[in-house]
């Protein structure tokens, strides 16, 4: 049976995913602090609110206005879907704080900070389909590698058997233990990053889709804009580049 998808958001990542991402399964997305992990995940939550999918953004490190801001600074507004329910925001930030001050106030130590994600999974109502978690970094700061292991497998876990679509969101590099692991048991891995020019030092933002089961990638990596309406694919622009480094090498 052909795997079902949910659309991204992004007309040209449907195509590059093979309509989008495989519905049900945990994606893992990637990148170091900028790279666009949090606006990729903005498109899909917003895309899904308009298909009516009841959609839940667990936030870990940065607040729920903040979060809004930068939505609305790039066209998204999301009132009308937290008003009616379609978009459920929960705020681990605030319980961290809690916990964290709670804990050195005990002298217990931050060891139960990981708990609420945990806990928050368990927690998330049958009804949602599409999760975002934004993102996994305190839970791999505060762990080994092991335990990192042992909580995101389990959160995986369950929330792939309440077959909700989710984004997992993590800063940690390719090169690192921690989303190796990740990537190991996500279905998918989306990697953003920022390509230096060497001569004239200009980024250029990238995505490279290493895995996703189910689907025929094409292990290309294609070049994006953020601009003030959000994520734009133009794939234009990564012939451009390879036309303008083979002019500029040649002269
Ligand atoms: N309105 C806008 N116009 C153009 N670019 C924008 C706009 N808003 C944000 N950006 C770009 O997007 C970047 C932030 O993207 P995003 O928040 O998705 O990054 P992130 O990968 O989630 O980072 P972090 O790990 O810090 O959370 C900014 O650094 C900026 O370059
Ligand atoms: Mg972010």
């Amino acid at each position: 049976m052909p795997v079902k998808r949910v659309s991204t958001g992004i007309s040209e990542l449907d195509d590059l995913l093979d309509r989008g991402y495989p519905k049900g399964h945990g994606i893992l997305i990637s990148g170091p602090p900028g790279a666009g992990k949090t606006i990729l995940a903005t498109h899909f939550l917003h895309q899904s609110c308009k298909d009516g999918k009841k959609c839940m953004l667990m936030l870990t490190h940065v607040n729920v206005e903040s979060f809004l801001e930068q939505a609305e600074n790039i066209g998204f507004d999301f009132k009308r879907c937290l008003d009616n329910g379609t978009l459920l925001i929960t705020k681990s930030f605030e319980v961290r704080t809690n916990k964290i001050h709670n804990a050195s106030r005990l002298g217990s130590g931050i060891g139960f900070v990981e708990k609420d994600c945990v806990e928050n999974v368990q927690e998330i109502p049958d009804d949602v389909e599409i999760v975002v978690i934004d993102n996994l970094d305190m839970l791999s700061l505060y762990h080994s590698v092991e335990e990192f292991a042992d909580k995101f497998f389990t959160i995986n876990d369950i929330l792939s058997s309440k077959r909700c679509t989710t984004l997992f969101l993590i800063g940690q590099e390719e090169s690192d233990i921690k989303h190796r692991v990740a990537e190991h048991i996500s279905f998918g891995s989306i990697m953003l990053y920022t390509n230096r020019n060497g001569r004239k030092g200009k980024g250029l933002r990238q995505l490279y889709i290493p895995k996703m089961r189910c689907t025929d990638l094409s292990l290309e990596p294609t070049s994006f804009r953020i601009t003030p309406s959000g994520i734009k694919i133009e794939k234009i622009f990564q012939r451009d580049d390879i036309l303008r480094e083979a002019l500029g090498s040649a002269v």
